[in-house]
Order: structure tokens, then C-alpha cells, then sequence
């Protein structure tokens, strides 16, 4: 329809001149895409596909707003940030007001690996230390720095591709990482083990430039970080001469609803040296951003040497950066995200109780995540199960992805203006399939389904007004689950021994 190329046409041609390890979604079916508007993707059909992956599309894809202050800057002047310009230094002082006073120190960059290769410079050049303090399945980017610390990736080249610069600390992931949700301390078990990797790597006549982490680990299983761990990581980080980076390319910009940024979830009394952002940040254009303090700018100052990149905090680029943060806070898409994030929450748990595939609801905000297992008992991830189901939701129009080293783990980060009819949409189709798929291999019987069925009827009929269930997640949250800063982790299947898979 108006598109230069058929279905077939455009993938022939992908297959010849782009890189075969540039992969594309659905690579069984790949959707070619040809418009998008605030939670919905279209395809060259016409056929509507509610996206709940899109976490760059922040304020929602193709928003008025920001495509007028796009064209508006686009039609006056782009250029470098070598001439003085008002929307640099506007948008620096808007962006910095988010974050705690000593974060005041911006560098514009272009995408979230550029962000945190220049992290990674501030870091080194600050003490003039080198090694990396990295979380198991952590990734930060795809440049050549990133690669490196990120064993996300690393882990899939051959043996011994971890540098002797790199050192991995254990995911703070308490329902499959080392300490669990019995753990009577699991945020100073984890500090503890990052304490471990200092000293040793101290003993080894070596310094640490930098811990890194995600605020919360997305690509490593949608990881909710106990609350204290950062702040007690960060002492140990501090004391050896290195600087805590937060890593909010994914997690950041009201995503988890209550704080603007993910880490402020750790508490007031944490604050991270250097935060690097990209992502949501220009709901689609490419931009990103690394802010720090001024004493670590001026050691990186300090070298001597010029730090100029084209295109970083260009006007255009910070004139829609601009209008992403107003959206954000004209719309209320952080209350939004706390009200419907919190609503997805509850009607996952409830699939919880159902389905013996479903592991673990955990999430805050709009950032959720779903871990299958195979086995509630040994929490053997169902990475099979969740590839079928991102394809049968696929056929339902739905996207979402699964994710995590297992890749058993459904992903929510959906635009933030994502709807409580959205929330119920998508779970009431993953309800369906997930009783079709234990059925199919015996998980379930079909008894147990049809008592599913009725089940499914009352929870639809209670919720047929979406906007009246605060007062029923108020309800459950209170009766079954905790959800404590924000944070929201379904307790009642929780093992008393510690279960590793
Ligand atoms: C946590 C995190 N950091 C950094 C990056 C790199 O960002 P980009 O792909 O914009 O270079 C990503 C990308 O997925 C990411 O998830």
C-alpha cells in the first residue's frame, strides 16, 4: 500500500545489503513496519500491533509534540555545539534539575553506547585507575569498550573473552541470582561479593576505574536491585578510587513511575557519580546524554584534550529532548505509568496463581517483567515456552520480547502512555495461550482449564471498568504482596530453601 516494495521484496533486499548479524524481530515472520502512532504499530496492511517493547517511543511514537519541536528547530538551524546556542544550555539546565544537585555536568552524546564509552573515559581519566567492576549478564552497548564489559555479550564469544580489566559481581537478581528472596540481606550479601572482587583485584595489583550497572538490569532478566545494595556497592567502589556509573539508557525518564530516574529507587541517600542516559531520551531521535559531577568534568577536563563530537547537543537534538521532558510532565506519563504499571502488575499475579508456567512477576512502574519456568520448585527456565508465546502473541498483534540469559523472561517497557485497557488486553491473550500451552504438554489438564475459564470470566467482569481498580490492587497488593518503594514482588510461592537452577 504506497510502500516502493513488497514484503518479500524489502527482506530479499535487507538480506543483500545489510549486515547478516543485524537481526530483525519475528525472524520466522519479520513485520515490516510502516507507521506508528502512540502505543500502536501498523504494518504496510494496515494491521494494528499494540507495542509493549517500544521503551524508545518514551511519550508514545510519532508525537505531535515533539515532531513539531523537531521541524520547528530543523527549519531555523542544526549545527555543532562549537557556537554558543540557547537550547544547549536550556535543555542542560532542564535535564540537570531531574537529577540530585551534584549531577550538573553534561556531555551530549548519540546513542547509549557513545554514552557509556565517554563514562568509562570520565572514570578512567578521573584516578587514572582502569579495571571495570561489571553485573553478570550486564549490557551496556555495542562498541568495541562495551563489548568488553558487558557479558551479555561476551559470554557468547569463545572461552576466555572476559579482559583481565573486567571483573563480573554477581547479578543482585534475588529470585535466580546467588541470594534470594530468603535471604535475610540480599543487598549487602551482593555489596559484599563487589567488596570480594575489590580486594582480590587489589591483591592483584590492580584499580578500579568504575562499577557499573543498569539502575535496573533489563537485557539480564528484567533485575530489580534490592534496596541499600548501591549504596553499599558505591562505599566499596568509593574507597578503592572508583566512581559508581548508572547505567539509565533503558530504565530511566519516569519509567518506574514514582522517580524520575531508576536508581532513585535505592533511596535519597544514593546518589551515583556519573548516569548515562540515551534511549527514551529523544523518543526516537538519536541522542543521549552522560551527566556527572564537576569534579569528575574537570579531571576529564584536565588531559588537555578537546572533547568535540558533531552531532552531540546539536540544537534540534535538544530542542526535542526539551519537548520529551515537557510531554513527560504535561501528560503525567509518570503517574500513568505508576497507575497502569501497578495494574499490570496485579493481573499478572493473578496469571501467577493460574499457571504453573509462570515463575515470577517483578517490576516497577512500566518496566515488568514475566520469568517462565518449566518447574516452579527448581524455577528451570521455560525459554522454549516464551519464544512460543512472543510468536502467538505476535499472531494476536501484540509485541513483546523475552529476554534475560535465558531468555525465558517476557519483557514489558511499553511507551508510557500505555492504558489500563492495554494492561488488561495483552494479559487476558497471555492467559489464553498459556492455558493452551500447559494443556499441550500436560502441565494443566483441561479441567484445570475450564476452571481457569471461569476464573478468567469473574476477573473480567471485576475489572470491567479499568479505571475503578485502584481500589482492588490496593486490595490484593495488600493481602498477598509486597510492594515496598515502589517495587512490587509477588512473595507467596517463595521457597524457604535457596534454589539454584
Ligand atoms: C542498558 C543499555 N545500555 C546501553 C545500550 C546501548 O545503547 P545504544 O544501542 O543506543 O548504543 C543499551 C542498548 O540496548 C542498553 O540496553
Amino acid at each position: 500500500m504506497g510502500e516502493p516494495y513488497s514484503k518479500a521484496e524489502t527482506l530479499a533486499l535487507r538480506r543483500k545489503h545489510i549486515g547478516p548479524s543485524c537481526k530483525v524481530f519475528f525472524a520466522k515472520d519479520p513485520l515490516k513496519i510502516v507507521r506508528a502512532q502512540g502505543q500502536y504499530m501498523f504494518d504496510e496492511n494496515g494491521e494494528k500491533y499494540l507495542d509493549c517493547i517500544n521503551n524508545v517511543a518514551h511519550v508514545g511514537h510519532s508525537h505531535p509534540y515533539v515532531i513539531k519541536a523537531a521541524t520547528k528547530q530543523m527549519e531555523l538551524l542544526n549545527t555543532n555545539s562549537r557556537f554558543l546556542h540557547d537550547n544547549l544550555v536550556q535543555y542542560a539546565q532542564r535535564l540537570t534539575a531531574t537529577l540530585p544537585e551534584k549531577l550538573s555536568v553534561c556531555y551530549f552524546v548519540n546513542s547509549g553506547s557513545e554514552a557509556n564509552d565517554l563514562a568509562l573515559r570520565l572514570a578512567r581519566q578521573y584516578r587514572g585507575h582502569q579495571d571495570v567492576i561489571t553485573l553478570e549478564n550486564a549490557y551496556h552497548g555495542h562498541v568495541t569498550s562495551l563489548i568488553d564489559i558487558s557479558p551479555y555479550k561476551f559470554n557468547q564469544l569463545e572461552k576466555d573473552s572476559k579482559k583481565e580489566f573486567v571483573h563480573v559481581a554477581p547479578s543482585p537478581d534475588i529470585y535466580r541470582g546467588k541470594y534470594r528472596e530468603d535471604h535475610p540481606d540480599p543487598a549487602s550479601a551482593y555489596a559484599e561479593e563487589v567488596k570480594k572482587i575489590i580486594e582480590e583485584t587489589q591483591k592483584n595489583g590492580r584499580k578500579i576505574a568504575a562499577f557499573i550497572a543498569e539502575s535496573m538490569q533489563s537485557c539480564g532478566g528484567q533485575v530489580i536491585p534490592p534496596v541499600g545494595y548501591f549504596q553499599k556497592a558505591a562505599e566499596y567502589v568509593h574507597a578503592a578510587g572508583g566512581v559508581f556509573i548508572a547505567d539509565e539508557v533503558q530504565v530511566g525518564f519516569g519509567r518506574v513511575g514514582k522517580h524520575f530516574w531508576a536508581f532513585q529507587l535505592q533511596g535519597e541517600d544514593f546518589v551515583p557519580d556519573i548516569v548515562t542516559m540515551g534511549k527514551p531520551i529523544g523518543n526516537g531521535h538519536p541522542m543521549s546524554c552522560v551527566v556527572t559531577t564537576r569534579e569528575i568534568a574537570e579531571a576529564f577536563g584536565a588531559s588537555g584534550l578537546e572533547y568535540f563530537n558533531t552531532f552531540g547537543g546539536n540544537p534540534v537534538s535538544c530542542a526535542i529532548g526539551m519537548a520529551v521532558l515537557e510531554v513527560i510532565e504535561k501528560e503525567d506519563l509518570q503517574g500513568n505509568a505508576t497507575r497502569v504499571g501497578n495494574y499490570l502488575l496485579e493481573l499478572l499475579t493473578e496469571q501467577k496463581q493460574k499457571h504453573p508456567l509462570v515463575g515470577d512477576i517483578r517490576g516497577v512502574g512500566l518496566f515488568v517483567g514475566v520469568d517462565l519456568v518449566k518447574d516452579q520448585q527448581k524455577r528451570t527456565p521455560a525459554t522454549a515456552e516464551a519464544l512460543q508465546l512472543i510468536y502467538k502473541l505476535k499472531e494476536q498483534q501484540i509485541l513483546l520480547s523475552a529476554d534475560g540469559p535465558h531468555r525465558n523472561i517476557l519483557k514489558f517497557k511499553p511507551p508510557m502512555c500505555f492504558t489500563m485497557e492495554d494492561a488488561k488486553h495483552v494479559v487476558d491473550k497471555i492467559d489464553v495461550l498459556l492455558t493452551e500451552m500447559e494443556v499441550a504438554t500436560g502441565m494443566k489438564t483441561g479441567n484445570d482449564a475450564s476452571t481457569n475459564a471461569q476464573c478468567e470470566r469473574k476477573t473480567n467482569e471485576g475489572n470491567s471498568q479499568p479505571e475503578s481498580v485502584n481500589e482492588s490492587i490496593s486490595h490484593i497488593n495488600g493481602a498477598a504482596c509486597r510492594q515496598e518503594n515502589g517495587f512490587y514482588s509477588d512473595k507467596r510461592s517463595v521457597s524457604s530453601k535457596r534454589l539454584r537452577t
